[in-house]
């Protein structure tokens, strides 16, 4: 019987690993123009690590965790989501003393429990980014316009929107769980199962429900918006103004609630009408009482995270043409007499940059040229009885068809364009 891999999990396959590079070199590239340094936290942690973290009664913790006994029985869980993890190593690596401000990056597998459909995975990978120290706007505007050049120069920014809200704090924000708890109770028949349990646990989630009934149910509440004390409100405005500034467009959705408890103020999620009802492609937000609450100092931080397999598949839908494999000379030789001076040839080639293949399986020159053409090789070097007794070799541009023939001891200084 063959082995298979784990549902919800896939190999990234080379087919596509250009698409790949290209999206988390872009990214980094960004990331560290904007003062981010990366930070690789293990896979694994302790299951507190999260439920402290993202909260009891989100369905991650709830139903979606990878957690496992481990030997000594303490409970272990692969991370769901980067954040808690962060936070947790800014804690235990005392980073607040070495920096007032500090900004980190992670890009990497997560594991969650989903049922698995296009662009919804059991492993899926995150590029994110957290930061930690301000209560500044300014930074809220500019994890949101970094997060926009990301997108702009992976080439998908045409293709995706940003959605904008704020989840006001611990002052404002109970009041207005209260009132749409008080409006939602009267309309509970209508409210699908999940949404019933949430009343009593998490009712904003309600807001964020795809199903239909509980949308038609929270058409006509108020918006948090309304809700928002002085300083929230102050605070809010002050994002949109530099993002408008910054001509970065928005559209203000009050309707944001995100599936993790530790958010407040800026929450946003960057979204797309191309991938179905996976649309969120990357979200992120303020999350200020984190730190404190996973046992660090009173913190303030914000960040985002971005699926980089919908990015893929974004970018796959809008640039089907994806990237090449790059080949720059392909040795063909046809004897196998000349094997040794071909992996000579390819390892000084390889020397000055460039890629080389070299086919040393014993194949007639015919079939290696035709895997020169599959390669799109922009030349092959071929190593031929005649001319090699002669002290040389044919290079042939396999664009042009022309061919020119090199002294074997200037193959080095050829002009390989
Ligand atoms: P999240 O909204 O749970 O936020 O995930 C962020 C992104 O990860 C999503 O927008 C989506 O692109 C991708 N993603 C999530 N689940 C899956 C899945 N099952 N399959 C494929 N892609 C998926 C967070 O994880 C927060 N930690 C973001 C954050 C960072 N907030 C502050 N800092």
């Amino acid at each position: 019987m063959k082995t298979q891999t784990i549902r919800g999990f896939k190999d990234i396959l080379p087919d596509n690993i250009k698409r790949w590079h290209f999206i988390e070199d872009t990214a980094k590239q960004i990331l560290e123009l904007y003062g981010y340094s990366e930070i690789r936290p293990p896979m694994l942690e302790f299951t507190e690590v999260f439920t402290r973290g993202i909260g009891n009664t989100t369905d991650i913790v709830e139903k979606e965790m990878y957690t496992f006994e481990d030997r000594d029985g303490s409970s272990i869980t692969l991370r769901p989501e980067g954040t808690a993890s962060i936070v947790r190593s800014y804690i235990e690596n005392s980073m607040h003393l070495k920096s007032p401000i500090n900004k980190l990056y992670y890009l990497g597998p997560m594991f969650r429990h989903e049922r698995p459909q296009k662009g919804r995975y059991r492993s899926f990978s995150q590029i994110g980014a957290e930061l930690f120290g301000s209560y500044d706007p300014q930074y809220d505007a500019e994890a949101i316009i970094m997060l926009w050049e990301i997108f702009e120069k992976s080439s998908i920014g045409s293709a995706l929107q940003i959605e904008l809200s704020s989840l006001g704090d611990d002052k404002c924000r109970p009041k207005y769980k209260d009132e749409i708890t008080k409006a939602l109770k009267a309309k509970e028949s209508e409210l699908c199962d999940d949404c019933k349990r949430r009343l009593a646990t998490n009712p904003l989630r309600i807001l964020d429900c795809k199903k239909e009934s509980c949308s038609k149910a929270t058409a006509g509440l108020p918006s948090i918006l309304d809700f928002l004390c002085e300083e929230c409100d102050s605070h809010f405005k002050r994002v949109r103004e530099l993002l408008d500034r910054m001509e970065v467009e928005y559209v203000v959705n009050p309707k944001i609630v995100r599936g993790l408890d530790y958010y407040n103020r800026t929450v946003f999620e960057v979204t797309t009408t191309e991938l179905g009802s996976q649309n969120a492609v990357a979200a992120g937000g303020r999350y200020d009482g984190l730190v404190k609450q996973l046992g660090g100092q009173n913190t303030p931080a914000i960040g985002f995270a971005t699926g980089i397999e919908r990015m893929i598949l974004l970018h796959e839908k809008l640039h089907p043409e994806g990237f090449d494999k790059r080949t720059d000379i392909y040795i063909a030789y046809l004897d196998n007499k000349y094997e040794d001076f071909a992996m000579k040839t390819a390892f000084d080639l390889r020397q000055k940059g460039l890629s080389v293949e070299v086919d040393y399986n014993d194949r007639s020159l015919k079939s290696k040229l035709k895997r020169a053409n599959k390669l799109e090789a922009k030349y092959t070097v071929i190593i031929g009885e005649e001319e090699f007794a002669r002290g040389k070799v044919k290079i042939r541009d396999m664009q042009s068809s022309s061919e020119e023939e090199v002294d074997l001891k200037a193959i080095q200084k050829f002009e390989f364009r």
